[in-house]
């Protein structure tokens, strides 16, 4: 009785052990969360499990006074997942915004900032364009050409949550796929929803082109050798 009670209790700490070294390894990432491009140096760490996420959220404009960043780091919540996504759009009137998360898990592996460099290479695709800070609508439509992996023709429109100083946005422009169909809180309280549209013109999808002469290389070669 006395024997089995102790092996009991000795497997049940043995269990215990197990499961507490194989499911928890801790490390620490950096917290941060600033709106300029010269954040604090000095920062704050918390520990986790769920992966350490690195996030950021562009808009580009032509003058350094209309230019937005919006950066957050810290510790992903247990209850959600630690990925990698990223989206961006070009919009008329060179407003670009692009938003950049990463998660990672290692010691402080968040620390440093994301830096990315979109390609500029055009892409065939050529999209209605403009920007509008004052209603939901474009008076005038200009066409740019799309670059890099923005292929899809984007409409959107946004709005800043309930407040005084309320704000509406509207553009088209380029975007890449995944920004299609979405409704997402950008750059600390604007509430944005996209569409795609259809392009201006879509002069040839690189790969589809590669695709449809590979049988053609295919028998050349056979006919060659
Ligand atoms: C996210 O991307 C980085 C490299 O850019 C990679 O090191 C990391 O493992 C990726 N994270 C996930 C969760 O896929």
């Amino acid at each position: 009785m006395a024997w089995s009670y102790s092996l009991k209790n000795l497997l049940t700490v043995f269990g215990v052990t197990i499961l507490a070294v194989g499911s928890v390894e801790c490390y620490q990432c950096t917290v941060q969360e600033c709106q300029s491009t010269s954040c604090p140096g000095n920062t704050n760490v918390c520990t986790a499990t769920n992966g350490c996420f690195n996030q950021i959220q562009k808009f580009d404009t032509p003058s350094l006074f209309t230019d937005h960043v919006f950066k957050q780091k810290g510790c992903t919540k247990e209850s959600s997942s630690c990925s990698n996504h990223s989206f961006s759009a070009t919009l008329g009137d060179q407003r670009r915004f692009t938003f950049e998360n990463r998660c990672c898990k290692t010691d402080q592996c968040n620390k440093d900032d994301i830096t990315s460099s979109p390609s500029s290479q055009a892409n065939g695709v050529e999209c209605p364009a403009c920007y509008n800070e004052k209603s939901l609508s474009c008076s005038s439509v200009t066409t740019i050409k799309c670059t890099g992996k923005e292929t899809k023709c984007i409409e959107f429109s946004g709005s800043t949550l309930a407040g005084l100083s309320s704000l509406l946005l509207y553009g088209k422009g380029c975007a890449t796929e995944n920004a299609c169909n979405m409704q997402q809180n950008v750059l600390n309280g604007i509430q944005i929803k996209t569409s795609c549209t259809s392009p201006v013109s879509n002069n040839g999808n690189p790969t589809l082109k590669l695709m449809s002469s590979f049988p053609i290389v295919l028998l050349l070669l056979k006919v060659l050798l």
